[in-house]
């Protein structure tokens, strides 16, 4: 099976090393890709907004199966075209990606489902915002009401800081969203999904704020470890059952069955899991976790979603013990990272890259999150030690990462309410 992956991330790059461990897999490509991704891929430049030029690339690369790993793509229907021009396509339609770019659609899909989720209004004017706000918090949660990557999100005890964000976003045309804050220990569960099958990967958690000790702004994810010791077995039969499900049923009956990976996003409060988001790809970087355990044939299980066949899909096996991915990030990030620095000591076993490119062949950085470590171990310490080690061979002027992935649960101090 020939494999072309849309992106140019650290998602795609951990794709397509799980895809080359797939023995039914005999070429991959990617676009555009990155200069870590070269080296596993064959890459080819590409607007990625297009589908028509999306599915032309993959026409012309006699392409089996398409994975297309970003949001916007899915949003803007790229996946349509694909399929449109023949092609199997892992990634959901445009119809079915609004669980993800449209969070009105999203929260009107979970209250129909029956799904908990955090009470929500939208304020799309400065003048409603004020009253807006003291129907909420503290904590006051300010989202981008769109596609933002995470960076959209402010969390705050500080209702200063809270009007502010909001009104920036006002000001930029982007309506805003206010959710109630929903308490407890986040948890990423990723769901391969063909209409009504739900085929669930290993929970992971993603650290979301720049600092160690969640401090600071919120980012795209700074680092992220599986599977979470923490959390009973059950927890996760009981998403799958009363989330994941009901969500997947109410597409199939709207007419927007959702096929590909379906991103549950939850805290794990003291009445049971709440979504905090879905989205409608593999998360980043929990992916580059989860993925350095699986076993089963990755080309496989997603071609199975593509072609309808998930239902036959044999249980997926993962490797004992933890994995862990830590973020190395731009000097800067995610304020105004600094790009166009050389990075060496980036091409060893289990390092990722993500904002990237090759320059007169030295990689140098091209993006806020530049690389990211995968450390794989027993258990978590080891998984933990794993990777930073990794990182103590890589330099980067002005680069910073987290120091604490996975610590927490590590020492135990992740408790379920
Ligand atoms: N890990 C956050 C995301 O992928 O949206």
């Amino acid at each position: 099976m020939r494999v072309l992956v849309i992106g140019s991330g650290a998602r795609e790059h951990a794709l397509l090393l799980a895809l080359a461990r797939d023995p039914g897999v005999s070429a991959l490509m990617c676009a555009p890709g990155n200069a870590g991704i070269g080296k596993i891929a064959e890459q080819h430049p590409v607007d990625i907004a297009s589908g028509e030029a999306v599915a032309a690339l993959a026409k012309k690369l006699d392409a089996d199966l398409v994975v297309v790993g970003p949001e916007v793509p899915l949003v803007l229907g790229v996946a349509d075209a694909v399929r449109a021009a023949g092609i199997a396509c892992f990634g959901p339609s445009a119809d079915a990606a609004r669980i993800e770019g449209s969070k009105a659609f999203a929260k009107d899909v979970m209250a129909a489902a029956g799904v908990k989720t955090a009470h929500s209004e939208i304020v799309d004017t400065p003048a409603k915002l004020d009253e807006a706000l003291d129907r909420f918090g503290p904590n006051w949660v300010v989202k981008d009401d769109g596609l933002a990557a995470g960076k959209g999100v402010v969390v705050t005890t500080d209702r200063d800081a809270a009007r502010d964000h909001a009104a920036e976003l006002l000001e930029n045309g982007h309506p805003v969203l206010l959710e109630s804050f929903l308490d407890g220990p986040e948890v990423s569960l990723f769901c391969v999904v063909d209409g009504e099958t739900v085929v669930p990967l290993l929970p992971a958690q993603d650290h979301k704020r720049v600092g160690d000790g969640d401090t600071g702004p919120n980012t795209g994810g700074m680092g992220a470890y599986t599977p979470l010791p923490w959390l009973p077995e059950q927890t996760v039969t009981q998403i799958v059952d009363d989330v994941v499900k009901p969500v997947a049923a109410e597409l199939v009956a709207r007419g927007s069955a959702f096929s590909g990976l379906l991103y549950a996003g939850l805290a794990i409060g003291k009445d049971g899991p709440a979504v905090v988001e879905f989205n409608c790809r593999f998360g980043d970087p929990e992916t580059q976790a989860v993925l350095a355990l699986l076993k089963s044939p990755l080309g496989a299980l997603l071609n199975a979603a593509a072609t309808g066949t998930l239902d036959q899909v044999a249980p997926l096996e993962w490797q004992d013990g933890s994995a862990v991915t830590v973020v190395v990030a731009a000097e800067h990030y995610p304020a105004t990272p600094r790009t166009g620095d050389v990075i060496t000591g980036a091409d060893g076993d289990g390092v990722l890259h993500a904002g990237t490119k090759l320059v007169d062949d030295q990689v140098v950085s091209a993006g806020g999150r530049v690389l990211s470590v995968v450390g794989v171990g027993g258990d978590l310490n080891e998984a933990r030690a794993d990777a930073y080690s990794k990182i103590s061979a890589i330099k980067l002027p002005g680069s910073h990462f987290r120091k604490d992935i996975g610590l927490a649960a590590v020492e135990g101090r992740i408790a379920l309410p």
